[in-house]
């Protein structure tokens, strides 16, 4: 029987959107050796899907992975990875200055028995220092959100080596444009594929790549809990990762223009990005990645909360929203918004003020974010000049 997709073998070129939950088996002994894992096929959605399956490929060859387990958030990603790999008993590395969910996450693995060390990322060269015999694993991002900071992967990985501990990397900040954490020495990359990867703000999806064996351990708790992503979702991110290398290099080498206006900014303090000479981690960040540093700044504004609220609410081009990686800049405070998940008083512990933004550089002409960041900073100045004593009724 022809494939009624190819009737004369001319195939599509996109994946067809395969919204079926379920298949029809051809015979018994199909449905034999799809259960004995003789042959890759298609039974029921929570388990695979081809749509997913085919942005799955892709991503592992971007990740220079075995295989790949996509699901339905960076967050489903993130979880199904600390699902795989620990038990009660087992300590947890996480560094402080993480996207601010894996500090909810933590809760719960926490009331499952799983004990969590928290180290701000400034520390991570002494991370060989906080590995126990029960370190089963080291969670780190970098560059890290929202503060982008880096952290030596190959280094981490000998700190694991100690004691046999998993090394996983949250990709999302640095994107497998810039660095790939496997080539490093990371166990799994993780992302949150609604970012860069997608890039559009229109779809949710998460990532975990790895050698083949975990995509097994990972596939297996996928299917149990249930986060496998639909198929309209994974088109479109296979829409989005084809141009996934050209808005990723656009986004750096806008980045680094910006960073370099930046600087010069007598409002704007303690900026942070990689691509800059004097940023801490410049050096580590050179080694470990290609390409530029990413489309991620951050920043302190003026003096105070109401500046950098003054500053935010003047800008024209960049929009005032969560999320990072797509064809828009956007800005945030990280206070405000992305750290709501820690409590106010673990949310300025390691470094995030309350003036503090995080900017997502987009795909715009530079000239243009510049202009933007440019008048809006002329009106932050006048928002501090009202503060005054003597502008002061
Ligand atoms: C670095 C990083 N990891 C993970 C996530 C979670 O991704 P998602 O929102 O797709 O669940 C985010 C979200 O902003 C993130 O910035």
């Amino acid at each position: 029987m022809s494939d009624p997709l190819t009737p004369y073998g001319n195939k599509p070129m996109v994946t067809p959107i395969v919204h079926a939950v379920n298949y029809e088996y051809r015979d018994f002994e199909v449905l034999r050796k799809i259960t004995d894992g003789e042959i890759d096929g298609y039974t029921y959605h929570r388990d695979d899907n081809p749509t997913v399956r085919a942005v799955e490929k892709a991503i592992a060859q971007m990740e220079y992975a075995e295989d790949c387990i996509v699901c339905t958030s960076g967050m489903a990603a993130c979880t199904l990875a600390y699902l795989t790999y620990l038990k009660a008993g087992d300590n947890l590395i996480l560094f402080n200055d993480t996207y601010g969910a894996n500090y909810k996450v933590s809760l719960i693995l926490e009331r499952l028995g799983v004990e969590i060390t928290w180290i701000d990322a400034d520390k991570s060269p002494l991370l060989g220092d906080y590995i126990k015999s029960n370190t089963a694993m080291v969670f780190l991002e970098t560059p890290s959100n929202p503060l982008c900071k880096i952290i030596d992967i190959s280094a981490a990985r000998k700190a694991v080596d100690k004691v046999g501990a998993l090394l996983v990397v949250d990709n999302t900040f640095a994107t497998p444009f810039h660095q790939n954490p496997l080539k490093l020495g990371a166990h799994l990359v993780v992302h949150s594929a609604t970012k860069a990867l997608g890039g559009h703000n229109d779809l949710m999806a998460g990532a975990v790549a790895g050698a083949k064996k975990d995509y097994d351990r990972l596939w297996f708790t996928r299917q149990a809990i249930g986060s496998t992503l639909d198929a309209y979702s994974a088109s479109l991110l296979e829409r989005g990762l084809k141009t996934f290398p050209l808005r990723a290099k656009r986004m750096a080498e806008n980045a680094l223009k910006v960073a370099e206006f930046l600087k010069a900014q007598p409002l704007v303090s303690r900026l942070s990005y990689p691509g800059l000479k004097d940023h801490p981690g410049h050096e580590i960040a050179r080694n470990q990645m290609r390409g530029g540093f990413g489309g991620m700044i951050s920043f302190d504004i003026g003096n105070d909360e109401d500046d950098a609220k003054c500053f935010i609410s003047s800008l024209k081009l960049v929009y005032h929203a969560v999320s990072l990686g797509c064809t828009e800049s956007l800005i945030c405070i990280p206070f405000l918004t992305t750290m709501l998940y820690l409590p106010p008083e673990r949310r300025t512990t390691f470094g995030v003020a309350k003036n503090t933004v995080r900017l997502s550089i987009g795909i715009e002409e530079p000239e243009q974010i510049i202009e933007d960041i440019m008048q809006a900073l002329s009106k932050t100045g006048g928002s501090m000049a009202d503060k005054k004593p003597e502008n002061r009724k």
